[in-house]
């Protein structure tokens, strides 16, 4: 390969496509002729952009006229699906169920040709421990175990073979994202090489083990360091520690934004090419016209900045993907591709009553009868655009999105207003404009008109369950007051109003927990279960950590879910079996509906070297019981050798059982 060939394959530039009579896809658009020229000339490494399948073909038959013929890569993020959309990850990874997952990855993979696209920036494996921060509507919640579930769930379903070609997953951003100071995207990080590997690094390990392709760095700086040009994370950590084999593409323009406008730790184009690739970096994400492997790498190697075999490492890393995925023998998208769109808004409909989390239910006001009259309140009861969230371009296989929808289709009794039904539900909360990228607020309280809508309901003397969409979490303190029953929604994807009324009518148990604290009042963020344990212990004395105005505990802690059920705990223990650790439990449903219990095992280890957090979460089980139906319960939890206390719990901080790990 000419140096300009290996640069070429570091390269990512937009799909830019422009109507044109010529084009042969369906959106009839085509990819310009400069980009096809690029890629004819071996510039062009992949492309960013789903561009449609006749714009994908097009750009793999000029690939192959290129002096090599390398095949180029089509990324975009498709995180909740593609045509069809489940909810959001933040809602998916409340379903606690690595199979939904999985099966989440293979819709992703399935749809995902349909548009011209074979790598996707998923999954997003930041840990979202400030509510202030946006982008948690993005990631799976603010533990590092669940997280690492959810990555390699995704990751194999994202990944597994179609027809002898292979989708990428992408794992980002790598790491620490979520720990911007202030919780304001884009902001610095700084953590402990401790906390780095305990919180952080898990769920990438994770990723990483299950055979990811790419990573993407962060857009940020790690204690001074910025992701994308940071040797420690890209080089040691990454590929030494963690075993990645893959390749790391930038984050849009970040590799420009190490030099003077930005990090300010490289000159210029060159500069920041050198450290880049040098540090670990392997492609550029270029935006707009800001491109520094274009236009400074080949440079940089010239000049001696960059060795011949970093670069040679760096493009052998890509080409060696490219092969696990199958685009040299399979380039080509089939212009027909099977896919069973039915089945997957089955899928989504399935993926939008587990994500559902309940967590009020007063007097069991829920489920609804079958006679109950309803009246629907709130601004997103006839919403199909607030069932959507982030990053739902290509929302299009929907079929009953609102939550009036919803409820027609299950036949409910809709009344007109609260004084002619027995029941209201408002729908309310966050709309989804306020979430995803660079969506901080430093104020995270609920709507005060929505708070008025529920309090007006109330006024009608009738039941009121409130419905909360959002992408992450809010104040939802006054709320919890004023309403019977509150369901975190989130936003519910193509079949949301069919999924949420599931729930709502008793066709489907609740079964999602919380992954994320919901905190009582802005100023409590960040709060997270797992905190290290401290001298003076949380609690409301002199000398204990606690603010003096609001209450130390979360409003709703992670882990928190209700069932239409109640279960009681007894005979717990544990038992140690070589290096592995079983917890048993009795569980006994003692209210009078089936239901679906998450048995939550979290421990501290005790007497160690350091500081250990007071509680993370080891292992789960879910079990399914008839009402007077009880059975034991085994969790496993892979410990190394120590001392430990543990709970056992369906909430982290509630009833359940307590003992020591002998
Ligand atoms: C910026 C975002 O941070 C990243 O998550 C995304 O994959 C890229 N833009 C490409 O859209």
């Amino acid at each position: 390969m000419t140096l300009e060939e290996k640069v070429g394959q570091l390269v990512q530039v937009a799909s830019a496509t422009e109507k044109n009579a010529a084009a042969t896809d369906a959106s009839g658009a085509r990819l310009t002729d400069a980009v096809l020229a690029r890629i004819r000339s071996g510039e062009v490494g992949a492309l960013i952009g789903a561009c449609g399948i006749g714009n994908y073909n097009l750009a793999q038959r000029t690939a192959k006229t290129s002096r090599l013929g390398i095949p180029v890569m089509v990324g975009h993020d498709l995180i909740h699906g593609v045509l069809t959309q489940f909810p959001t990850p933040i809602g998916i990874s409340c379903a606690w169920d690595t199979n939904l997952w999985y099966r989440a990855g293979r819709l992703i993979a399935a749809e995902a040709p349909l548009k011209g696209c074979d790598w996707t920036f998923t999954p997003m494996l930041d840990i979202a421990r400030d509510a202030r921060w946006g982008r948690i509507v993005e990631c799976a919640g603010q533990d590092p175990y669940l997280a690492g579930l959810y990555a390699a769930a995704m990751v194999r379903g994202i990944q597994e073979p179609v027809g002898g070609r292979r989708m990428a997953a992408c794992l980002k951003h790598y790491v620490g994202y979520g720990a911007a100071v202030g919780g304001r995207d884009y902001d610095e990080a700084e953590m402990s090489v401790e906390t780095l590997h305990r919180i952080y690094l898990p769920p990438f390990a994770a990723g990483v083990s299950a055979g990811a392709f790419t990573v993407m760095p962060g857009f940020h700086s790690l204690n001074g360091g910025p992701c994308s040009a940071n040797r420690y994370l890209l080089t040691d950590v990454l590929r030494g520690e963690l075993g990645f084999t893959g390749f790391c593409i930038s984050d849009m323009g970040a590799v420009w934004e190490i030099g003077p406008k930005g990090h300010g730790i490289a000159r210029d184009a060159v500069d920041a090419a050198a450290k880049c690739v040098n540090a670990g970096m392997n492609m550029e994400m270029t935006r707009r016209s800001e491109f520094c492997f274009s236009e400074g790498l080949a440079q940089a190697v010239r000049a001696g900045r960059v060795d011949m075999r970093t670069l040679d490492d760096r493009v052998r890393d890509v080409l060696r993907i490219k092969e696990r995925m199958g685009l040299f023998e399979h380039p080509f998208i089939d212009e027909k591709p099977a896919v069973d769109l039915e089945a997957h808004l089955a899928f989504a409909r399935e993926a939008a009553a587990k994500s559902v989390v309940l967590v009020k239910n007063a007097g069991d006001v829920l489920p609804l009868a079958k006679t109950a009259k309803v009246a629907l309140a709130g601004r997103f009861a006839d919403s199909a655009h607030e069932m959507r969230g982030a990053w739902s371009a290509y929302f299009e296989n929907v079929r009953n999105p609102s939550v009036r929808a919803g409820l027609a289709a299950a036949e409910m009794a809709l009344a007109e207003t609260p004084a002619e039904a027995d029941v209201v539900i408002a729908c309310v909360g966050e709309s989804q404009k306020r979430n995803g990228e660079n969506r901080s607020y430093a104020d995270v309280s609920f709507d005060a008109n929505d708070l008025a809508v529920v309090r007006e309901a109330k006024r009608s003397g009738k039941p009121v369950v409130a419905l909360v969409f959002c992408g992450r979490p809010i104040v939802l303190t006054e709320l919890v007051e004023a309403a019977d029953a509150v369901m975190i929604v989130w936003n519910a994807g193509s079949c949301g109003g069919w999924g949420i009324a599931d729930v709502l009518t008793g066709r489907a148990e609740p079964t999602g927990r919380l992954t994320v604290d919901f905190p009582r009042a802005s100023g409590q963020c960040p709060i997270f279960y797992n905190r290290m344990a401290t001298g003076r212990p949380y609690g409301s004395g002199r000398f204990c950590v606690h603010y003096e105005d609001v209450p130390f505990e979360p409003l709703l802690p992670f882990g928190r879910g209700l069932a239409y059920t109640a279960f009681a705990y007894a005979d717990a223990h544990a038992e140690r079996q070589g290096g592995r650790v079983l917890f048993f439990a009795e569980i006994a449903n003692v209210g009078k509906r089936r239901g679906t219990e998450t048995v939550q095992l979290y421990v501290h280890e005790r007497f160690t070297e350091t500081v250990r957090p007071v509680r993370e979460l080891r292992g789960f089980e879910k079990v399914t019981l008839e009402p007077g139906e009880r059975r034991r319960v085994t969790v496993e939890a892979a410990l190394p050798v120590g001392d430990y206390e543990y709970f056992l719990a369906s909430d982290s901080r509630a009833d359940g059982v307590r003992g020591e790990v002998k």
